[in-house]
């Protein structure tokens, strides 16, 4: 046997190594991706709420949302044109990201994220020197294109950077990225709102600039990771590259499996067609699952409408710019909660607790507005009330970001084996976009209809996305990424869709058979 692997705590591998500066700097830089999501999510909300950019831009919502007198405050005026203009942009990734595959697989993850910086860069120059719709529009497309190459290649890089025992933690430095990104683009709305002349949206919309000249700049310094360099082809590299990130010199073993793994992918010429066969159906069921779960926890509801929703229960312009400040600080530190838990944790556990946590919310969140909205949608909240929901808001926020946050990116990136990966990854992002599109689009008229039934529509889907973890999500922590078959293997469920020769050299040495140990 090669190497010096030794037995992790659940009787599975463990390579040889330790966190080197090196790897950890390169995930930073790599993490940084997730900033000009993050940017975007938070900065649209905010600027569509200008009085200047609704006067310059679609002066026809502009005129009829000043002469909206309803004082149903569920139903308040609600414009397809505008959101489809800040959804666009989830559209546009939904189809970069199929195209980020290849450019991933076939060139290496860092150009994608080279590429995916570069043109979100281009979309932030238009945008913020926007002179008409057209403008504005083509900028939020490349944009897109921009996020869809970005959480496309970023979370594969980081969990094929990591050492298995710390994948979750340097994983989810993607998540804390998106998180700062958001609140930073609150905070600058907040700033920008107050500019007079009403030329504070382009100031919003050009710093997106400053994320994606990070992202860009970064890439161009990042090495490629040894599972891509061997994929394509670069062997001397690889091991060179392996030895550097995992800081010693015994990397055999570790060599030697992802060089199966690559055999084994090099058999696959097309990742599309291999996906959807029947071996493939737990990754793949978890990879469509898992986003579209992750949308209907309705945390982009909170994302994108916490001012309005603020608003709406009785605070004023300031106040609401400011809670919405507040739920972003708290998305920021609860996902250092995941970061220090994910790995000894163990995924399972804060999915299931954070889904908890989150249901809890809901529904006391949907009953207090309730208890004040009634059907009719007239009524008032004192402060003290308001602060109660805020409170409620707030915790909900705090599960979601060590729990669904995070694990909607991780988990879909560490499942899937080399020949599929990149092609999996685009169905992760393309799935999340699909949902985000259809949530931001249809929110204000579901609150319109459902009104405080709302909140306990989307507790419901968090019950059943709780339910399906408990049953269906193996635990993934601490194995080692090109192992991974092997928890599908030994699943009481999954395993069924595994045969026996489906496991190859690399998983099954010298006669030992590791699916029994992750069992
Ligand atoms: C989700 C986003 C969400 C963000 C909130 C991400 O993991 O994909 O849709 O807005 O978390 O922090």
């Amino acid at each position: 046997m090669a190497g010096g692997a030794i037995v992790n705590t659940r009787g599975g591998k463990d390579y040889p190594g330790k966190l080197t500066l090196f790897v950890f700097l390169t995930c930073v830089v790599a993490a940084t991706g997730g900033l000009i999501f993050g940017y975007d999510i938070g900065i649209s909300g905010g600027v569509t709420s200008m009085d200047s950019f609704l006067e310059k831009f679609f002066p026809e919502v502009y005129r009829k949302e000043k002469s909206d007198k309803s004082t149903n405050q569920y139903c308040k005026f609600d414009s397809q044109l505008l959101t489809t203009f800040t959804s666009s942009l989830y559209l546009a990734a939904l189809i970069a990201s199929f195209f980020a595959s290849t450019v991933t697989r076939t060139f290496g993850r860092k150009w994608s994220m080279f590429g995916g910086g570069l043109v979100f860069l281009i979309g932030a120059a238009l945008n913020g020197a926007a002179k008409n719709v057209l403008m504005l529009i083509l900028g939020r497309i490349l944009l897109g294109v921009g996020v869809g190459f970005a959480n496309q290649s970023v979370p594969v890089y980081l969990s094929e950077m990591a050492p298995a025992r710390l994948r979750g933690m340097l994983n989810i430095g993607f998540q804390l990225m998106i998180t700062i990104g958001i609140l930073a683009a609150n905070l600058i709305n907040y700033g920008t709102s107050k500019i007079e002349g009403g030329w504070g949206w382009r100031v919003s919309l050009a710093l997106a600039a400053v994320p994606a000249g990070i992202i860009s700049l970064g890439a161009l310094f990042l090495p490629d990771t040894p599972n891509s360099l061997i994929e394509r082809g670069h062997p001397e590299e690889a091991k060179h590259m392996l030895r550097r990130i995992r800081g010693t010199d015994d990397i055999d073993e570790e060599y030697d499996d992802l060089v199966a793994a690559s055999q084994e992918s090099n058999r696959v010429k097309h990742p599309w067609a291999n996906i959807v066969k029947r071996k493939y159906r737990p990754q793949l069921t978890m990879t469509i699952l898992i986003p579209f779960f992750q949308q209907l926890t309705g945390i982009n509801v909170i994302m994108f409408y916490a001012p309005v929703l603020f608003k709406t229960i009785g605070f004023g312009d300031d106040a609401s710019l400011m809670s919405a400040v507040i739920t972003g600080l708290v998305n920021v530190f609860a996902t250092f909660v995941s970061i220090f838990t994910a790995d000894k944790l163990g995924r399972r556990k804060l999915f299931l607790q954070g889904g908890c946590q989150m249901l809890v919310c809901q529904i006391i969140v949907g009953t207090l507005i309730a208890i004040k909205f009634g059907t009719s949608g007239e009524g008032h909240f004192s402060k003290a009330y308001a602060a109660f929901v805020v409170l409620f808001i707030c915790v909900y926020v705090a599960g979601f970001a060590w729990s669904w946050g995070p694990l909607g990116w991780l988990v879909p990136s560490e499942i899937f084996p080399l020949e599929i990966r990149s092609a999996g990854q685009s169905i992760n992002v393309s799935v999340n976009m699909l949902f985000t599109f259809v949530i931001a689009q249809a929110f204000l008229a579901m609150l319109c209809h459902m009104k405080f039934g709302l909140f306990y529509f989307f507790g419901g889907w968090v019950l059943i996305m709780t339910i399906f973890i408990a049953l269906f999500l193996p635990e993934t922590k601490n194995v080692p990424i090109e192992e991974m078959i092997l928890v599908w293997k030994a699943h009481w469920f999954w395993g069924k869709f595994i045969a026996d020769d489906d496991i190859h050299v690399g998983n099954v040495e010298m006669g030992i058979d590791r699916s029994k140990i992750y069992a």
